[in-house]
């Protein structure tokens, strides 16, 4: 689906993961910054880990921002068993699965079912001159991993997307990197931390100049000991729970070896400007116009 954006900052907001007070948390700070909920794309996986399934897809849907759907939408929207993640059976990660999709199923209304049903897999935009992709997980399987480390696979992902610049969601884990020509941004996600021993989530900003665009990632502080009060109280304290309180991950089987290497390393925030074609031919500096800024 193509959507219009203003030329002003856009907010990219990955996985709520059912954190209500982290998703409460990103819709003060896009108000802080005063970006409205049309210059917001969410990159999918509203429900999943944390406790309020049915509040978080209800404020979202109050938001008004865009949405995409990821594996959690499809398969709820489908009414399926489980989140199609993929994890290997019996692994930590299955076995922490099959404690929190069974929860969130049982939870969400028929409503907010069929809302996920409606939603794009895709959006493409355009801004300052580049063009945009925004997926979930992979161009052709939705619960794809894409990690910082794995140039091979993000080289041929970029190439199926097309596009100048791809946002994703889904890994969890922030990054921004080049891949030949184009560019790859997770923004990370809102409802888990990024398993670097911190306790706050993520989200990114794509701010348009005169000349193309600044991605950026972004860290927010919001009430975790509330989130996993919030769990304990429903009895429904597993590995997640802990997860938002000591900002390490339950389990590292998804991760590649230097993503397992670095937890528990408190991640810095990326920024790189990323500049049109037009304004390539344009400069003298062309070659350098796409270095990093920090
Ligand atoms: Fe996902």
């Amino acid at each position: 689906m193509r959507i219009d954006l203003e030329k002003a900052p856009v907010m990219v907001v990955g996985g709520p993961y059912s954190n209500l007070r982290a998703t409460e948390a990103a819709m003060t700070e896009a108000d802080r910054l005063g970006i409205p909920p049309s210059q917001v794309i969410c990159t999918g996986d509203v429900v999943a880990y944390c406790a309020e399934p049915e509040e978080t897809a209800r404020v979202v849907v109050a938001w008004g921002c865009h949405v995409i759907q990821g594996n959690c939408e499809q398969q709820l929207a489908a009414g399926a068993a489980d989140c199609a993640c993929n994890f290997e059976d019996g692994s930590a990660c299955d076995l922490l699965a099959k404690g929190w999709y069974p929860f969130a199923s049982e939870r969400i209304s028929g409503e907010m079912r069929a809302w996920m049903g409606t939603l794009p897999t895709t959006l493409t935009f355009s801004l300052s001159g580049l063009d945009f992709r925004v997926i979930h997980g992979g161009m052709r399987e939705v619960s794809r991993w894409v990690f910082d480390s794995q140039r091979e696979l993000i080289t041929e992902e970029a190439r199926l997307a097309g596009s100048d610049i791809v946002i994703a969601g889904h890994c969890g884990l922030p990054f921004i990197t080049r891949v030949g020509a184009g560019t790859w941004f997770n923004s990370g996600v809102l409802g888990m931390p990024a398993n670097d021993g911190s306790t706050d989530v993520w989200y990114g900003l794509v701010t348009p100049d005169e000349t193309g665009v600044v991605l950026s990632t972004h860290r927010l502080a919001y009430d975790h000991q509330g989130a996993a009060a919030s769990m304990r109280r429903l009895g429904y304290a597993n590995g997640y729970a802990r997860t938002l309180v000591t900002g390490l991950w339950p389990s590292l089987d998804i991760l590649p070896p230097q993503e397992a290497s670095e937890t528990g390393r408190r991640l810095r925030r990326r920024k790189l400007k990323v500049s049109s074609r037009s304004a390539l031919l344009r400069s003298p500096n062309a070659a350098t116009a796409f270095d990093a800024v920090s």
